[in-house]
């Protein structure tokens, strides 16, 4: 995925999210695409590792239909600083909830991660084509990923695309809207490919 991010030869977007330094980060969309990717800063991605590998040791399931969710799918806890630094990208740099599509008054701290899980794939482990509901915004943010992990694939006006997942991936994340037919391909490999995902909503109450 990074190397996709850099081929897109638009220069980088680098904006000011929030508060400190840790804050800075570099976001694109990808060409052609509803999809906004890039690095986690710093301090809400070790953030949310640390959340990501306690949701693996506490093993809470879901409760999803068997059919949409991988074999290890399992609950996390809202990282409130990556919550924070997430709302501040979406509220800068996409357009569903903004005034050009009828919304008026969101602020960034109105977003709120809804629902948020960590997916541990192994070998032959694959993740249907859905969507998600209850939300406007998802994301998919890569903790563990090795070389030859298995590619995440959107479909867009009926046509599907693959996005590589490597090594390179780890730290990044791809946030998109949730009604975006996407799914996950078969991994191939002995590695663990160990992803977290989430919804997205905003509350005007905050
Ligand atoms: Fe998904």
């Amino acid at each position: 995925m990074a190397e996709l991010v850099d081929a897109l030869g638009l220069g980088s977007s680098i904006i000011r999210c929030e508060g400190s330094s840790p804050f800075w980060c570099i976001m694109q969309f990808l060409q052609y695409t509803d999809i906004l990717a890039g690095k986690i800063s710093d301090e809400p991605f070790a953030e949310l590792e640390e959340y990501a590998y306690a949701g693996i040791e506490k093993r809470e399931s879901l409760g999803d239909n068997p059919y949409a969710s991988g074999r290890e799918e399992w609950v996390c806890e809202i990282p409130p600083k990556f919550e924070m630094w997430l709302g501040a990208i979406i509220n800068t740099m996409c357009k569903l909830h903004t005034e050009d599509a009828g919304w008026y008054g969101v602020e960034h701290s109105m977003f709120r991660i809804e629902k948020m899980w960590v997916n541990v794939m192994s070998k032959g482990d694959q993740h249907f084509p859905h969507t998600h509901n209850k939300s406007l915004y998802s994301f998919a943010a890569y903790i563990d990923v090795n070389d030859g992990d298995a590619p995440f694939y959107f479909i867009k006006d009926n046509q599907g695309t693959p996005i590589d997942i490597d090594s390179r991936s780890k730290g990044m994340i791809m946030i998109f809207p949730s009604t975006m037919i996407h799914t996950v391909y078969p991994q191939q490999t002995d590695n663990l490919r160990i992803s977290v995902s989430g919804n997205i909503g905003i509350h005007f109450d905050r």
